[in-house]
Parts: C-alpha cells; sequence; structure tokens
C-alpha cells in the first residue's frame, strides 16, 4: 500500500477530529464564557450511540449519572445533548422555562415517522392536529370498538395458552392490533397484513444512525415507509382516520396515522407488561386493583349505567403514567453555571429520576403511590 496513504489517513482523520471539537467549542462559547456540561462527546457523528446501544441504557446513563452528576454531555444518533436526571432541572425545562426548549426527535425519527407528523410542529398547525387526533380516541370515539377491542384481547389471551411468551413482544402485537382497530375501524382487515410488515421493517430503524445507505437499517425502514404510505394511500384508510379531512393533505393524513402508531403501540404495550409484571409480583397491589375494579362495576350495576368504562373511570385505574421526552435549546440557556448551547437536544432522564434514592427511599421498590411522596410537592411549590 502507498506510504503517503497511509500517513496521511491517520493524520487526516486527526484534523477532522480536531476540527470538530473545535467547531463545537466555537458554538458552544458563542461570546459567553459558560462551561459546558461535564461529559464526553465520543467519536465524531457517531458520539456514544454505540456505546448506549450496545449496552442496558439504564447502566449507560446510570454510569454517566454516578460519574458526571445531574446534567451532563453526550453525542447520540448526530446529535450534542444534554442530559438531566434531577426534578429541579426537569421542572426548568419542560415547566419554567419551557418556552426555551421545543420537542424535538432525532433526525431519524422525523424522516421515517414523516415530517408533517403531530410532534415535529407548534403553533397552529400543532394545535389543530391535537384536535383531531384527540377526537379520534375520546372514549366518545371508542366507546363502539370496545366489544372488538375486548376479542382481540380475548384472542390475545387464547393464543397465549400453554405457550411461554415474551410478555412485551405479545403485547406489541396487541397494541398493534387495537391502534389498527382504532385508526382505520373495520376496513382494516384488508389492510392489516401489508401495515404490519411494512410496519415491522420501518421500527427496527427508529433509533438507527440516519445513514441512508443500501443495507443500513435506516435505508431498509425508508423503503417500508414509503411502502406504507403507498398503502395508506387508499381513500377509504385515510377517511376512515380524523372523520373528514379537515383540510388536510393525504401526506398530513399518513404522517400523522404512522405517528399515532408510533405513539401509542411501544408506549402501551411496555406500560402492561409492567402492569403484568409488578401486579404478578405483588399480590397485595394485585388485590387493591382487583377490588378497585370490581367496586366500578358495583357502582355502574347500583346506578343502572352501561357497563362501558367513562373516561372519570379510567382516571380511577390508571394511576400515573411516566414519561420521558426529548426537546432542543431554542437558544443558548444557562442552568447551573453550566450552558446548554442552542440546538443541543436536552433529554429529562425519567427513569434515574423515579429511581434515585434522593426522592424515594426505597428506589427500586414497586410502589404504585409514590408518587404522592411529598418530596415531589415540594419541589412542584
Ligand atoms: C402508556 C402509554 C403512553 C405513554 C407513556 C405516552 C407518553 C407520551 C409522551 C412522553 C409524550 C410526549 C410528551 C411531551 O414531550 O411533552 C406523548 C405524546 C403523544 N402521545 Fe402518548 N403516550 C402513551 C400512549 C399514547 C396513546 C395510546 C396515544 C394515541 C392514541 C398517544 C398519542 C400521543 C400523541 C399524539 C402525542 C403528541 C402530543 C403533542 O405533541 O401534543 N399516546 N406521549
Amino acid at each position: 500500500m502507498d506510504f503517503t496513504f497511509l500517513f496521511l489517513l491517520p493524520f487526516a482523520s486527526i484534523c477532522f477530529i480536531l476540527c470538530f471539537y473545535l467547531f463545537l467549542k466555537f458554538i458552544s462559547s458563542n461570546g459567553r464564557n459558560l462551561p459546558l456540561p461535564p461529559g464526553t462527546l465520543g467519536w465524531p457523528y457517531i458520539g456514544e450511540t454505540f456505546e448506549l446501544y450496545s449496552q442496558n441504557p439504564n447502566v449507560f446513563f446510570a454510569s454517566k449519572v454516578k460519574r458526571y452528576g445531574s446534567i451532563f454531555k453526550t453525542h447520540i444518533l448526530g446529535c450534542p445533548c444534554v442530559m438531566i436526571s434531577s426534578p429541579e432541572a426537569a421542572k426548568f425545562v419542560l415547566v419554567t422555562r419551557a418556552h426555551l426548549f421545543k420537542p424535538t426527535f432525532p433526525a431519524s425519527k422525523e424522516r421515517m415517522i414523516g415530517k408533517q407528523a403531530i410532534f415535529f410542529h407548534q403553533g397552529d398547525y400543532h394545535t389543530k392536529v391535537r384536535k383531531l387526533v384527540l377526537r379520534a380516541f375520546l372514549p366518545e370515539a371508542i366507546k363502539n370498538i370496545i366489544p372488538d377491542i375486548e376479542c382481540i384481547a380475548k384472542d390475545s389471551l387464547q393464543s397465549w395458552q400453554g405457550r411461554l411468551i415474551n410478555t412485551y413482544q405479545e403485547m406489541k402485537i396487541y397494541t398493534f392490533n387495537v391502534a389498527l382497530l382504532s385508526i382505520f375501524g373495520k376496513d382494516e382487515v384488508l389492510y392489516r397484513e401489508d401495515l404490519k410488515r411494512c410496519y415491522y421493517i420501518l421500527e427496527k430503524g427508529y433509533n438507527s444512525m440516519p445513514i441512508n445507505l443500501p443495507g443500513t437499517l435506516f435505508h431498509k425502514s425508508m423503503k417500508a415507509r414509503k411502502e406504507l404510505a403507498q398503502i395508506l394511500d387508499h381513500n377509504d384508510l385515510l377517511g376512515s382516520f380524523m372523520g373528514a379531512k379537515e383540510g388536510l393533505t393525504d401526506e398530513q393524513i399518513a404522517d400523522n396515522i404512522i405517528g399515532v402508531i408510533f405513539a401509542a403501540r411501544d408506549t402501551t404495550a411496555s406500560a402492561l407488561t409492567w402492569i403484568v409484571k409488578y401486579l404478578g409480583e405483588n399480590p397485595g397491589v394485585l388485590q387493591a386493583v382487583t377490588e378497585e375494579q370490581e367496586a366500578i362495576i358495583k357502582s355502574k350495576e347500583k346506578s343502572g349505567e352501561e357497563e362501558v368504562l367513562s373516561w372519570a373511570d379510567t382516571k380511577k385505574i390508571v394511576a400515573s403514567i411516566l414519561s420521558f421526552t426529548f426537546r432542543e435549546a431554542v437558544e443558548d440557556v444557562e442552568y447551573e453555571g453550566y450552558l446548554i448551547p442552542k440546538g443541543w437536544k436536552v433529554l429529562p432522564l425519567f427513569r434515574n429520576i423515579h429511581h434515585s434514592p434522593e426522592i424515594f427511599p426505597d428506589p427500586e421498590k414497586f410502589d404504585p403511590s409514590r408518587f404522592e411522596v411529598t418530596k415531589i410537592n415540594k419541589i412542584n411549590k
């Protein structure tokens, strides 16, 4: 091999890495002398994505928190990020200074779900789509399909008889079937298998690096995304979601359909899986939940109400939904003496907060009443 090439390659790589760091330093200083939060940014562009995905994410984040504290920087999925893991910082980003941080997602997700999906917008368009999505999922709207959802649940339970199952995978199948039914009604039967096949390929690429080269996960997912748009492009399918089209284009409806499946599926499947696990491990809680639901049925029988769940009932049953989210700094922001540069992603690490021994005396214990803890109330004052 050419000697000059052998010499130049490492030299060029070092120059590139140096320029990248100088660039990050330049965009982050922006005329102010605040330091960036502690932490490491890993390799150029790739950052620490492989470290994150090659191990349990809990371990990745917990070891960073241990080393750098509750605010640290990293670089994942092509984006420089600031991770925060204290309730005060989460409140700063999501509540008190919410205007300084806009909702955002990694580029791979935006390109796969579709740029017209609700998550990537603010303002009038966001308000309009939010109203339409909410309307499609109000108890009033889904009331009529409850018996069909019950059928899906019973079929799932039956198919698990005598089998060793992976609960999360089975819950994903269940929630996908419910999502298709809720969005398309009975029309979905015609397209179900094709929708499933494409969506399953698509979701594999949600957290991939956005490198659109043949053979990459991202490339395969983008191909499946195109096919999915073609299937959705049947007027009967698009029309059935959100009632009338309300002035939205086919692209806007298709992106929001894929967006809603994305929002509803893994989240609900994950919540159901945790419910099964913790109810199984905590007979006392299982007993309390059973009694609670039986009381709801009894009170309905007494008042002669229909045995369909209302929104008020649902609120009694679901104690709390834990959330995590991405934000992006819309300008340079100072937090606790550190600079969060404009354009950087900010991720509140709710899992770390919810497992912090400083807030919860026994953080690993399953305790549905943990969010009544007075410390949380103090923070909210
Ligand atoms: C246990 C289940 C669920 C969890 C944990 C969950 C969690 C979340 C979180 C964390 C966000 C982002 C909030 C933010 O960044 O401020 C979100 C947004 C959203 N979710 Fe869910 N979700 C669940 C179920 C669902 C379901 C079933 C649907 C659809 C029927 C849905 C539709 C949406 C939509 C449309 C948004 C965007 C809202 C907006 O931008 O205004 N989610 N969800």
